[in-house]
């Protein structure tokens, strides 16, 4: 066949895509917002709708405010509790693809259940939502945990090694897809395809990010090998463990001749004052926390107290309550902006965090913290 290649835009390279096309050394993204209540499990009345003009208002901010990307949640049932807690969801490649129609900067990421979706079509999907962003599309493969969602599909759940496995040719075959051959076969042990013709592209010459948050050894495994971006908890207390542990997983890219970025997650409450930043954190993550709710996420990881004592079952309520493992970030511009400068200098390129309500709290994190990042020289001054 002589079929010429639809022009796919200017030549981009893999190194600019990870660098989300800025020089920032901290890339900052938002992380939940197509969910309802985001990552704050709160009965807060101005807690997040996940509503799609409240998401588009956010993504359009995040675009001219320099913010580097939006990372959603594959989520497909609420863990109930007095607020259905992320009950209402926006499928994100949908989600993402409407967004970077809109916006000129943005990376959105597409979080996706390798078993949940063919390959090929995901990958075209991936392709499309990638030429309508200019080369801005990035891919969160995730693999699955959560019994209820694949029981809603009709899907039963590979044993935790099998979820990878499947997910490595899963990956092999959407990135065969996207490659120059044509007619491909794929062979695996789960997947099968003949003669696959996929056409276009993905746009510039070059692929989309790819990112996992595996955090099991053979998750993490996964992600250092097959992708660019490793989603990584921090360690709470001590940024030399922090430091330890992205190196150990760029090292062991490295081993694999692969280059390999860190990032991590957290929660941000910022306030004018130290003081207020705790009290509306713990008025909104404590006082006014959807127990319930934690109760039933804590129930689908098999956590009660009749599986792992009282005392554990405490901590880990707590766990869960505050910004689902993530970092807690809790201050005034200045402690934030700390923290966020310590991230860096444990080697980590980026973080998505959530606020209680994105819109409302964003201009204050832009107007406050990224100038004292700019003067750390963690980001480059913005131009306009
Ligand atoms: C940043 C981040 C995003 C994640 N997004 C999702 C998601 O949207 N849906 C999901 O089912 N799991 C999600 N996870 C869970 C991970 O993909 C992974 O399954 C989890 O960390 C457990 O690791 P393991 O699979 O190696 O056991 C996310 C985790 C992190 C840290």
């Amino acid at each position: 066949m002589n079929v010429r290649a639809a022009p796919a835009g200017p030549a981009l390279t893999m190194r600019d895509r990870m660098a989300m096309y800025t020089g920032n050394a901290l890339k900052i993204g938002l992380f939940g917002a197509n969910c309802s209540s985001g990552r704050c499990v709160t009965t807060v009345p101005e807690r997040w709708t996940g509503s799609w003009e409240d998401n588009l208002a956010l993504a359009r901010m995040c675009d001219a405010r320099g913010i580097e990307f939006m990372l959603p949640v594959g989520r497909w049932k609420g863990y109930g509790g007095d607020t259905d807690y992320m009950g209402t969801t926006l499928e994100t490649v949908t989600w993402a693809t409407g967004l970077l129609g809109k916006t000129r900067n943005l990376i959105v990421f597409g979080t996706v259940h390798a078993p949940l979706f063919h390959p090929l079509i995901a990958a075209k999907q991936f392709v499309t939502a990638d030429h309508v962003g200019s080369g801005r599309f990035g891919l969160n493969i995730v693999v699955g945990w959560n019994e209820d969602e694949f029981q809603m599909f009709g899907v039963t759940q590979r044993e935790h090694e099998q979820r990878y496995e499947y997910a490595r040719e899963w990956l092999e075959a959407v990135k065969l897809a996207w490659g120059p051959n044509e007619n491909f076969e794929y062979d695996g042990r789960f997947i099968r395809l003949k003669k696959v013709r996929a056409r276009p592209k993905p746009y510039g010459g070059t692929r989309p990010l790819i990112m996992n948050a595996g955090a099991s050894p053979t998750g993490r495994a996964f992600a250092i090998r097959n992708c660019d971006a490793f989603f990584t908890q921090a360690d709470r207390t001590s940024t030399e463990t922090t430091r330890r542990h992205v190196q150990a997983a760029k090292d062991e890219a490295a081993a694999h001749n692969k280059e390999l970025d860190v990032y991590t997650v957290g929660v941000v409450t910022c306030r004018p004052t130290q003081k207020e930043a705790e009290e509306y954190y713990h008025y909104a993550t404590i006082e006014q926390a959807d127990w319930s709710a934690v109760d039933g996420i804590l129930g689908k990881k098999n956590i009660s107290p009749a599986t792992v004592g009282e005392e554990e079952f405490q901590k880990q309520r707590h766990h869960y309550a505050h910004g689902l493992g993530g970092l807690l970030m809790v201050g005034d511009p200045d402690r934030i902006a700390n923290q966020l400068a310590d991230l860096s200098r444990a080697g980590l390129r980026g973080i998505g965090f959530s606020f209680v309500n994105y819109l409302r709290e964003l201009p204050y994190f832009c107007d406050e913290v990224l100038p004292r990042l700019e003067r750390m020289g963690i980001r480059e001054k913005r131009k306009g």
